[in-house]
């Protein structure tokens, strides 16, 4: 391994300090320096969506670059920025037709948040001001989207200049709150909602924002049935945007092209990144209804928030490359036909292993989560590192995974999240479950004589 200049925070995984050195890829399939060989069975953080180095989008990237890198978003428009719009739209479903691209999630986040609050200030509600979001969540690394998640780990040292956020339990089955049985689980969940907007006030709440399924602060942890429909529908009586964060778990990856599609709702913006561009330029995108638009419309014009990069055109001709790639090939199709038999093959080759909890999650978005005890779920000892571990172990035996930990209490509980290219073959999908297999019991094996 080689020592790597700017080593990364336990937060997210890391703090080891070493890493190898990118030198190449293909499809599934990374290279370091050292000529050693790696899965992607996470897809880095659940970002390159078809793999690696793909020629085509390569090619596509390379063709506009020669064109022009970026025609500045207020001075033109341009071939992919107008067919990256038809296609999310078209992708979106609804009439979440109406969209600004960004170059992260980050930024799609802070753009959600910014659409909201114009949206009611336009509407003459200038005193909804306030969100509301959830413990166990992740919304980004920007300030405000910080302040909306639910992940102390990533937040402790910034506690002091968050904006104040109103929060509500995360909706996990596996972990439900105290005392809440199945059946009680979402009617608690809504209740406890309809608190939380009573406390703030009706009239000040702009937004509910939540995970369909959330990523790293939980581990693919899908909301269980019913969840979503019951607080858009609570939102929604209350004149509260819902904000649907697909960052991660979006452009197909839970097999829909939107995940709340899979919960039966139609959120008032979306946003999303990640596997909006597979990784091989920065995209992002808040998308927002025709509604919401056409109040934009009757007012200033258009929604307030712009970057030098939004909408820049090397990254939006990625992006129209990468998903005409998932729509030739029918890859959200696809993931969601091959998805059940994974997630039971991952199941049954992980029943043995003491220390696995539970298997959960949506397409290829599946999340692992281990525990000292699986009677009680009680994790395991933080000072452990665990997550660290497992990626570590992973990487020496040519796995990218994506541990995380901190989704039983915020600080304790470990989990590896699974969420490998959309169209890996089943030959791949098989060495990313034994590798994970293989890693987990070397690890645990390791700790037991700790
Ligand atoms: C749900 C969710 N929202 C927002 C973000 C932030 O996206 P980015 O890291 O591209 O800024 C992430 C990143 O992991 C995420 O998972």
């Amino acid at each position: 391994m080689q020592k790597t200049t700017t080593p990364f925070p336990a937060a997210f995984g890391g703090g080891s300090g070493t890493m190898p050195r990118i030198s190449h890829g293909r499809g599934s399939y990374l290279w370091d320096t050292d000529g050693r060989q790696y899965i992607d069975g996470s897809c880095g953080p659940a970002v390159y969506c078809i793999g690696h180095a793909d020629p085509r989008v390569n090619r596509a990237v390379a063709e506009q670059m020669d064109r022009v890198a970026h025609g500045y978003r207020f001075s033109f428009t341009s071939d992919p920025l107008e067919e990256m719009t038809d296609r999310v739209a078209r992708a979106m479903g609804a009439d979440l037709s109406e969209m600004v691209f960004v170059t992260g999630g980050s930024e799609a986040v802070e753009s959600a948040i910014k659409i909201a609050l114009q949206y009611h200030f336009e509407r003459g509600e200038p005193q909804r001001t306030r969100f509301i979001a959830r413990h166990r969540s992740w919304h980004g690394n920007t300030l405000m989207a910080t302040a909306l998640s639910g992940f102390e780990a990533r937040r402790r040292p910034f506690e002091g200049a968050l904006p104040a956020v109103g929060r509500v339990s995360a909706a996990n089955a596996y972990r439900p709150p105290e005392g809440v049985g199945e059946n009680a689980l979402v009617p608690h969940l809504v209740a406890e909602l309809r608190a939380e907007i009573e406390r703030i006030g009706p009239d000040r709440v702009a937004a509910f924002i939540f995970e369909p399924v959330v990523g790293a602060a939980g581990g693919a942890v899908p909301a269980p049935e019913g969840y979503a429909k019951a607080v858009t529908d609570l939102c929604h009586a209350n004149g509260i945007l819902v904000i649907s964060d697909e960052v991660m778990c979006g452009a197909g990856r839970c097999g829909a092209w939107r995940a709340s599609q899979v919960d039966g709702i139609v959120p008032d913006i979306v946003t999303t990144a990640k596997g909006l561009s597979g990784g091989y330029l920065p995209l992002g995108a808040a998308v927002y209804t025709r509604r919401i638009g056409d109040v934009f419309r009757a007012g200033s014009g258009a929604p307030l928030t712009a970057h030098t990069y939004s909408g820049h055109t090397a990254c939006l001709a990625a992006g129209v490359a990468v998903q005409r790639i998932i729509e030739e090939e029918g890859l959200v199709a696809h993931v969601a036909g091959r998805a059940p038999r994974w997630i039971a093959d991952l199941r049954q080759r992980l029943a043995p292993v003491e220390a696995v909890g539970d298997v959960r999650g949506r397409g290829y978005f599946i999340g692992i989560e281990l525990v000292r005890d699986r009677e009680t779920k009680a994790p395991f000892d933080p000072n452990l590192r665990l997550a660290e571990r497992v990626r570590s172990e992973a990487m020496a035996r040519g796995l990218i995974c994506y541990p995380s930990s901190g989704n039983a209490d915020g600080n304790a509980g470990d989990h590896v999240i699974l969420a490998p290219p959309l169209n890996a073959t089943d030959a791949e999908l098989d060495e990313i479950a034994a590798k994970t297999e293989a890693t987990l019991r070397a690890v645990l094996a390791r700790i037991a004589t700790v």
